[in-house]
């Protein structure tokens, strides 16, 4: 059975002890559940690839509670630690150089040389990475390929029985992952809930978004080292259509802004693109079960800009949307 502890101090405590324990815990942060194990404990790494059913190529992010234990994991330059003082904490994850020694699991970082590693913002992540006094990898709290999870009851339904507690600290704020930037040279390898202007602004200069380009025809060009990924991600079950601007009889359309009004659910009625990504997964997750119900197959969803945090809502939406398997 998975146990679901309430936010306060005991039930920090609690999931503290099964971390330092080996065992899975999965908690709030302000983008997304995570599913949180000992970065330092191989078998504990293990363990979230086989609970997500995660490709083991696909590496992780480690979660600390501030930039100076980041420092301890990754060698940070005079750039990334700007960037970092600026962003942290917040839903910016930075690929960096491991440190010699750090102590990290491997299969953390899948054998790279590089990991990528955040500072979250939310208080009940922040506690739980004090009480525990260690680097936490989490990937988000999900089977592998599904929709991210943004309430704890997500988790319930897609992990339970499989982990042995989450933090329930009610719905993420964010809504969509956090945006993962490489340094060397900058590029956006994620987008998510820092935006591409934010960061171009902060750097001085325009950002590239997307996996970084397969550096030599050796076997580590076939990895993913961008969250590239497998095309095919955030998927609900019913097939899903993009740039709907009107429905079909056996679609459930989700709206955004002005297509609203007819639409089944909408992502954000005011075209708030914030509120759209803080919308996104349990809307996805909604107009699945609403097509179950209905005995329907396809989902469709409205236009929306690719500005601000409609980068990180549209690049989701387009994983959603892309052939399967
Ligand atoms: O907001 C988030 O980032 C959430 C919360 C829980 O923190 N976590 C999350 O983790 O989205 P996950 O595992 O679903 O996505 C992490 C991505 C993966 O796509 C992986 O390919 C990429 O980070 N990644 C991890 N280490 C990397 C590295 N060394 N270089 C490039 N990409 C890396
Ligand atoms: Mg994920």
């Amino acid at each position: 059975m998975t146990e679901v502890l309430s936010a306060d101090a005991a039930g920090l405590a609690r999931a503290a002890r099964y971390l330092a324990g080996g065992a899975l815990v999965a908690f709030p942060t302000e983008t997304v559940y995570g599913l949180g194990g000992d970065a330092r404990d191989s078998r504990a790494v293990a363990a979230i690839y086989t609970a997500k059913g995660r490709p083991s190529f696909n590496p992780l992010i480690v979660h600390v509670a501030d930039l100076d234990a980041a420092e301890r994991i990754a060698v940070f330059d005079a750039p990334a630690r700007d960037l970092a003082r600026r962003f942290w904490p917040g839903p910016l994850t930075l690929v960096l150089p491991v440190r010699a020694g750090a102590g990290i699991s491997d299969l953390v970082t899948a054998g790279l040389e590089t990991v990528a590693i955040r500072v979250p913002a939310h208080p009940v992540a922040q506690g739980l990475l004090r009480a525990f006094d260690g680097p936490v990898a989490a990937p988000s709290a999900n089977l592998s390929g599904r929709v991210s999870p943004t309430r704890a009851c997500h988790v319930v339904t897609e992990l339970g029985g499989r982990i042995a507690a989450v933090v329930d600290g009610g719905a993420c704020r964010v809504g969509v992952e956090s945006s993962i930037m490489a340094l060397d040279p900058p590029r956006l390898l994620r987008p998510g809930g820092v935006s591409r202007e934010a960061l171009e602004e902060a750097l001085g200069q325009a950002l590239p978004v997307g996996p970084a380009p397969a550096q030599a025809a050796d076997s580590e060009a076939l990895r993913p080292s961008a969250p590239g990924q497998l095309a095919s991600h955030y998927a609900p079950a019913a097939r899903v259509r993009l740039a709907a601007t009107a429905a079909a009889d056996d679609e459930i359309w989700i709206g955004f802004g002005p297509h609203s009004a007819k639409a089944d659910l909408s992502l954000s009625p005011g075209g708030s693109l914030e509120e759209a990504a803080m919308n996104l997964f349990a809307t996805l997750r909604a107009a699945d079960q609403m097509a179950q119900e209905r005995g329907l197959q396809k989902i469709a969803v409205a236009p929306l800009p690719e500005t601000g945090l409609g980068l990180a809502v549209n690049d989701r939406l387009n994983r959603a949307a892309a052939p399967r398997e």
